[in-house]
């Protein structure tokens, strides 16, 4: 593949040459234990999106690791808000990733998992319609699910009144989820925090004062205060940084 924007490693080992994909899945990797992932970019400000979209945070560095991160999981879990207002497509790789996948004893596309408490999903979305593998829709016990919802998706029921992610993150796992990774959103990752369940953020500062008005990348009820170690930290020549954080 030709690499656009280099990308380096600064901290903790900096890098003599720009990384590649190689060495890019190597940093990032599969957890030898089942792991929760979340992905964000942000602007140096803390805005999770510009103009409402994450699209004016992401650039050509941040769009291949975000693809690599998916190569590297075994399912990708959305909130459905994201996932409506993003317009989600297909969860799709190309064909050098599927290969790599593949050669890992993976199936060939991760499987998407959308989290919704109100079930107001469109199964004509293509994140639906067009899967390549059945998604999960985890809910709670009482969400009427719309007409055609169960024909392209499974919904997996945790939780009354409101969703149990835990108990929704044991059920991914029992069928052999064990590398999760989440795009958010915002709302997602504050219930993911709370619940004590995130294992690892990797986060790409965008060079951009977006100002005040946007949100944070969390959002939601307060929750206690916890220390998440630096693994490392990468820079793209376009001065994005790239900072992987992880417990231990
Ligand atoms: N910068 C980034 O990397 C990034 C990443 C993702 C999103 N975003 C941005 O974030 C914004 C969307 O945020 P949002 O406020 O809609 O938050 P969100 O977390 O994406 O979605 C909230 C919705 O998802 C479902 N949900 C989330 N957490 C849940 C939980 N614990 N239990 C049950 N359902 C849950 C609910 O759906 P129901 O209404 O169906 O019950 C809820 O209304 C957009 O502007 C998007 O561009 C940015």
């Amino acid at each position: 593949m030709s690499v656009g924007i280099p990308i380096s490693a600064l901290w903790p080992q900096p890098s003599a040459q720009p990384l590649d994909d190689a060495a890019l899945a190597g940093l990032y990797g599969r957890a030898d234990r089942p792991h929760l992932r979340v992905n964000f970019v942000a602007s140096v400000d803390g805005a999770v999106a510009v103009d409402g979209y994450s699209a004016g945070l992401s650039g050509e560095p941040d769009k291949r690791v975000f693809g690599l991160l998916r190569m590297l999981c075994d399912a990708l879990v959305v909130a459905a808000g994201t996932l409506r207002h993003e317009g989600y497509r297909a969860v799709r790789l190309d064909e050098r990733r599927r290969a790599w996948r593949r050669e890992h004893g993976l199936p060939e596309y991760p499987t998407l998992v959308v989290v919704s408490g109100s079930l107001d999903l469109d199964p004509a979305q293509a994140a639906f319609a067009d899967a390549p593998t059945r998604p999960v829709v985890l809910t709670r016990s009482d969400a009427a699910a719309p007409p055609g919802l169960t024909d392209v998706a499974d919904v997996v029921r945790c939780g009354d009144g409101r969703v149990d992610l835990a108990a929704g993150l044991a059920e991914l796992r029992r069928r052999g989820f064990d590398q999760l990774l989440c795009e958010g959103g915002p709302r997602l990752f504050g219930a993911l925090t709370a619940a004590d369940l995130v294992d690892e953020v990797c986060l790409t500062v965008a060079p951009l004062l977006a100002g005040a008005g946007p949100g944070r990348i969390t959002a939601g009820d307060a929750s206690e205060v916890r220390h998440l170690p630096l693994r490392h930290v990468l820079a793209a020549a376009d001065g994005v940084l790239m900072l992987r954080y992880a417990r231990d």
